[in-house]
Formats: structure tokens, sequence, C-alpha cells
């Protein structure tokens, strides 16, 4: 398990000269001091150079990057983006909303997902988005029937199910013909066809996504390839095409990973689709913010227990659950820079939720800690805070934002108060 983490996350000497993790220009005790814990801290400089790398690695084709707020949909962290000039994929009215809150112009928002509601399609459709991604035939009738209603026409792509598979774990892998996405290649040509006939709808083009912390670029190739084939067949029949939406799902760094760069991914896209001159979108989520975030807790206990050790801290699977969920191991860093001389031992580091999968590393590497200390967990931008959870009636986590040597609040913690004040008894029970 490799510490490589963002270059904005680094171990600098703080004001009484003891060398600690920094994000940017703040030393993480600090957060810690202000926030308690745990808490997630994103650093901007992150954002702004990784969001910058996909800018780059797409220059010179016509791209739109909708970051995907499924990632990290906290309204400072889009907002961040949107100032880039980011869109937003969306996939529910809430992320809508959010990102229009956030200052993500409508016409840069295209919305996926394969159970968008009445309301959703038509909460949308008032927006005037950029586009809806279609994935089946009765999403397709709804939207054009509730279209036609409000004397408006949808913009769409229909989204392709490529049937391939994409080498990461099988939970968010989405790209195969039995997974609920998209619609199988072979019957979008029909589809495409009537599509294009149905007053209430205007075609744009095709949707992919094949998943999610995709580390090879074959499965991508793949993918694009059989897109491109069946764009440049439609279009040979004098169907309108105009964009093609790639979707997201390059992956990152947790340690062992190698995943290709983005100037490699870029490179990929821009040769793949070079022959269609279309517009291009994609979606990418943990590429952008993953690297950018930290989880940070405080060791609670030590404890010795047969030939192991736990080191039980404050942050529980309810506030990152990626280790529970998918086995997924991050960077667990001692704030307090460790003595490079100090020996290493193996620990499991363990929340105190009530089960077993509360279990954020089993067997790391770590030298000596105490009670007390605080530990950041890396590339927790992504996933992390927007699938925590109260579970054990723990308040959902702080989040804040760096700039500099500049801290924000950007949510707070939630109270106890708070919680109780939308609990509601019965009659029967008053
Ligand atoms: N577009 C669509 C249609 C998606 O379904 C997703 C992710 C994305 C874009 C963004 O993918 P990304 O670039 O972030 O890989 N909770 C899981 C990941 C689930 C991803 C779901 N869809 C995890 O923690 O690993």
């Amino acid at each position: 398990m490799s510490d490589r983490l963002h270059d904005a996350f680094a171990y600098r000497a703080d004001e009484d000269n003891t060398r600690v993790l920094h994000v940017e220009d703040v030393p993480v005790p600090s957060i810690a001091q202000r926030l308690g814990t745990p808490f997630y801290c994103y650093a901007s400089a992150t954002m702004v150079d990784l969001y910058g790398r996909f800018a780059a690695a797409l220059e010179g084709t016509r791209a739109l990057i909708c970051y995907a707020l499924k990632a990290n949909d906290n309204l400072a962290v889009i907002q961040s983006f949107a100032r880039l000039g980011a869109g937003a994929d969306v996939v529910s009215e809430g992320e809508l909303r959010f990102a229009r809150a956030a200052g993500v112009p409508a016409e840069r928002i295209v919305f996926s997902g394969v159970g968008k509601t009445e309301a959703e399609l038509a909460f949308a459709l008032d927006e005037g988005i950029l586009q809806f991604n279609v994935e089946s035939a009765p999403e397709l009738a709804r939207l054009n029937a509730i279209a036609l209603d409000k004397g408006l026409r949808a913009p769409i792509a229909l989204r392709v199910n490529p049937d391939v598979a994409a080498a990461t774990h099988d939970k968010v892998s989405t790209g195969r013909r039995h997974d609920k996405f998209g619609i199988a290649l072979e019957r979008i040509p029909a589809l495409y066809a009537e599509a294009a006939r149905l007053p209430g709808v205007t075609l744009m083009g095709l949707a992919l996504h094949i998943g999610s912390q995709i580390t090879e670029l074959s499965p991508f190739e793949t993918a694009i390839t059989r897109v491109v084939e069946l764009a440049l067949r439609l279009k040979g029949q004098g169907l309108p095409l105009t964009r093609l939406d790639l979707g997201g799902g390059l992956g990152i760094d947790y340690g062992d990973d190698r995943p290709p760069s983005v100037k490699d991914y870029g490179a990929l896209l821009s040769r793949l689709t070079a022959k269609l001159d279309i517009e291009l979108a994609i979606e990418p989520g943990r590429a952008l913010i993953g690297p950018a975030g930290l989880l940070v807790t405080r060791v609670v206990y030590l404890k010795e227990a047969g030939d192991r050790t736990f080191v039980i801290v404050d942050a529980a699977m309810n506030d990152m659950l990626r280790p529970a969920l998918y086995g997924a191991e991050h960077p667990a860093l001692p704030v307090a820079e460790p003595d490079p001389r100090a020996p290493q031992g193996p620990v499991d580091i363990v929340g105190p939720v009530c089960e077993s999968a509360d279990t954020f590393a089993r067997d790391r590497l770590m030298p000596p800690l105490q009670p007390g200390e605080l530990i950041a967990f890396g590339q927790a931008g992504a996933y992390g805070a927007v699938m925590a959870s109260s579970y054990n009636r723990r308040p959902l986590v702080p989040e804040a934002l760096v700039k500099g040597t500049a801290v924000a609040t950007i949510r707070e913690r939630w109270g106890y108060a708070e919680m109780l004040a939308r609990e509601r008894r019965p009659d029967w029970l008053a």
C-alpha cells in the first residue's frame, strides 16, 4: 500500500515546528480542532489541477466535461468545478437542483439514470438541460409524452450498453449485457430510428458509461470503438447525431492501482472519435475529486486481541462505506509525521460500529500509534461523504474546503437535536 497522495497533501512543519500533514497550507490538526473528528476535507488546488488535466487532455476536441455529482455533491465542490467551466452529470432531481444551485448552467447538464421518474423528467425539461441520456424504450415514450404535453422537445441521447466488462469491482461495473444500464447495442438502430420520428424529442446522439474505477484503457477502447461504429452507421442512414457522451469511469490510485494517465485517456478518446467530427461529453467523477479528499479520524483505543492489534478510530463504515461495501482500501497516514526509523507493524484499523464489516484496513503496516492521534485516509474525496449515513445514530460528518491558508466549513456536522426533530411519534404512542 503506497502513501502517494496529490502534491496538495504533504508533511510540513507547523507553527510549533512539529511536522504534520498539511492540506495545502493548512495543518490537518488545526481543522480537527475546529471541526472535531471525524471530518472530510478537500484541497481546492487538487481539484483545479485535476480538472486542468482533463481540459488539457481534451484540447482540440469539442468536449464538455460534465462533473458526475454522485462522486461528491457538496455545493462548494460542485461550485468549484462549475467555476472552472465544468458542466454536470446528474442522476436525480436532487442532484439537478444542487448543480443549478451551484451555478452550473442548465445547458451544461446531462441527466443519466435508469429510473428517472415522471416528476424528474418534467422538472429537468422545465430547467432546459442539455441532454437526457435515455436508458430504455419506456423512458423514451414517457419523455416524449411529457415534452409534448409541455409543448417542448427533449434533447436526448440513447445510452448504449456495449456489453464490455470493465475489469473493475462487480458492484460498479455497468456495461455488461446483464447489467441494468443502457440499451443493448443491437437494439439501438431500431429505437434510434423510432426516436427520430417522435415529435417530443430531438435526437442528439449516443451515450455510454461502462463502470467506475477502471484502471486500464482497453475496456474504454473496446466500448468506444463499438459506439463510434454504431454512430457512423446511424449517420450513414441520414439520422441526426451531433454528440457522443462517453461517460466517466477513469480510476485512481488507492495504493496498488496503476490507472492510465488523464492525458492517455484523453488521447484515446480523441483518436477513437476523430473520424466522427462531433461534440463530445464526458462524465468523470472519481478522477476529479477522489484524490482531493481526506477523511480524518482520531484513534480512540488500541486493543490487542489474540495475535491482532486493533486500532479503533472514531470514523466508521457509516462515514466511509467503501471498505465495507467493496473491500476498498484507502491509504492511511498518521497525521503526525512518523519517524522514518520507527518500526512498522501490522494493525487492523476499525471503527466503533457493531459489525465486523466496519474495518478500514486489515494487516496494514503502520508505525506505532497512540490513542488521541489523528489518522488521515487518503483518496477519500469521491464516494466518501456522499455515501455516508447516520447508522448507529452517528451524525453525518462535516466537510471542510481548503484553499491556500484558508479553511471553510462547507457542511456542518449534523446535530443530535436536528436528528431528533425530524422524528414523529404516532398518536397511539402518545
Ligand atoms: N456517469 C454515470 C452514468 C455513472 O453511473 C457514473 C458512476 C459516473 C458517470 C461517474 O463515474 P466515475 O468517473 O466516478 O467512475 N460508489 C462506487 C462508485 C459508483 C459509481 C457509479 N456510477 C465506489 O465508491 O467505488
